[in-house]
């Protein structure tokens, strides 16, 4: 089986690029490079002894992707491509609109002209806003989200619904994502960020190996076990894992499904960082600051749907997350 992989060299589409190699797909990839390196292609063939077929180029461009679907037979496509900084969204919304709602409706299109219909897409547990109760099921209320990326990505999952309900052969799996840290264990890909880091796991890493003097902790008088935000942390490689689950449902049960992918266990800032401090004898320098404006108190998934319906369970814990962080920052930083 053929997948194309868009945004196939970020964070979680090179561990996806991985996972898929070693369980013996064929892997295109399609990727602008706006948020990712090159050189990652020459650390999945490190890793996997096995090549990826990479095509530059960004996804609004459909003559980029008819090239790619008239150059390779593809059986199916998990969509990653997008930007996903949660704060420069609110600056940028045109950019962030056009990137990741303008680019899926060029894909569908060709996907449809080339008569591809199983599709694998990236959303996130940001699209049920504040929940209203944890653990969170696909069955929770979405929407009310702050912010012109959380709403990208409930316009897409729209966008899907509405395109299978105007034609059911298509094979969709939406997943919806938790907080992915961690690296693979080879510390070869892991996690990029450009400039400072907005995310709880990258700042800790340049804590620890000091290019940031100190972690600023958002809150601690959220109602929590001990104040601070508590969020469902997952291994990237157990969540890249996810999505060859994804597309094994999809070539056996047609239709349209959702998924949590989340450990169904919340950790709060201080649990993290005593979990990586533990994990890496390296004490973390931290002060207490005010809550960051759009942030909730917690979010964790019940994973159950995803476990019964996929057979996937997440098995890395909270140590490997916080060794394989600090040993891909070591190693690359
Ligand atoms: P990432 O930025 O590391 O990877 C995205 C990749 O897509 C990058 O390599 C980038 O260069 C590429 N890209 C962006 N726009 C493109 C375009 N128009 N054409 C071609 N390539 C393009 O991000 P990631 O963390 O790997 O996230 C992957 C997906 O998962 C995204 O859709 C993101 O919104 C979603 N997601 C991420 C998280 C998270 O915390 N990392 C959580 C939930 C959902
Ligand atoms: N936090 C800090 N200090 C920091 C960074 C984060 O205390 O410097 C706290 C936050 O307040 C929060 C927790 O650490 O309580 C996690 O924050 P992250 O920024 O790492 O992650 P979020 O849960 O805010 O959001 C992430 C992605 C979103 C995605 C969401 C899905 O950034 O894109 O997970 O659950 F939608």
């Amino acid at each position: 089986m053929r997948i194309l992989v868009t945004g196939g060299t970020g964070y979680i589409g090179s561990h996806t690029c991985v996972e898929l190699l070693n369980e013996g797909y064929e892997v295109v990839v399609l990727d602008n490079l706006s948020n990712s390196k090159i050189e990652v292609l020459d650390k999945i063939k490190k890793i996997t002894n096995k090549e990826v077929k990479f095509y530059e180029g960004n996804m609004i461009d459909r003559s980029i992707l008819e090239k790619i679907f008239d150059e390779n037979k593809i059986d199916a496509v998990i969509d990653f491509a997008a930007f996903k900084a949660v704060g420069e969204s609110v600056e940028k919304p045109i950019e962030y609109y056009t990137n990741n709602v303008s680019t899926v409706l060029v894909l569908l299109d060709v996907m449809k002209k080339y008569n591809c219909k199983n599709i694998v897409f990236s959303s996130s547990a940001t699209v049920y806003g504040t929940p209203k109760e944890v653990p969170i099921t696909e069955e929770s209320e979405t929407g009310g989200t702050t912010n012109p990326y959380g709403t990208s990505k409930l316009f897409v999952e729209q966008i899907l619904k509405d395109l299978y309900k105007s034609d059911n052969t298509w094979n969709i799996v939406i997943l919806r994502y938790f907080n992915p840290i961690g690296a693979h264990e080879s510390g070869l890909i892991g996690e990029e960020p450009n400039g400072i880091p907005a995310n709880l796991m990258p700042y800790i890493s340049k804590v620890a190996n000091g290019k940031l003097e100190c972690l600023s902790v958002f809150g601690n008088d959220y109602d929590t076990k001990d104040g601070t935000g508590v969020r469902d942390y997952i291994h990237v490689v157990d969540l890249a894992k996810g999505h060859i689950k994804a597309i094994e449902k999809i070539s056996k049960d047609k239709g349209l499904f959702i998924y949590n992918l989340g450990t169904g266990v919340g950790y709060s800032v201080l649990d993290i960082i005593n979990a990586f401090e533990k994990a890496n004898g390296i004490k973390i320098n931290y002060k207490i600051a005010p809550r960051r404006e759009g942030d909730i108190a917690e979010c964790y998934s019940d994973p159950t749907k995803a476990e019964k319906e996929l057979g996937f369970k997440a098995t890395k814990t909270i140590e490997d997350m916080c060794k394989d962080a600090w040993n891909y920052e070591k190693n690359n930083n």
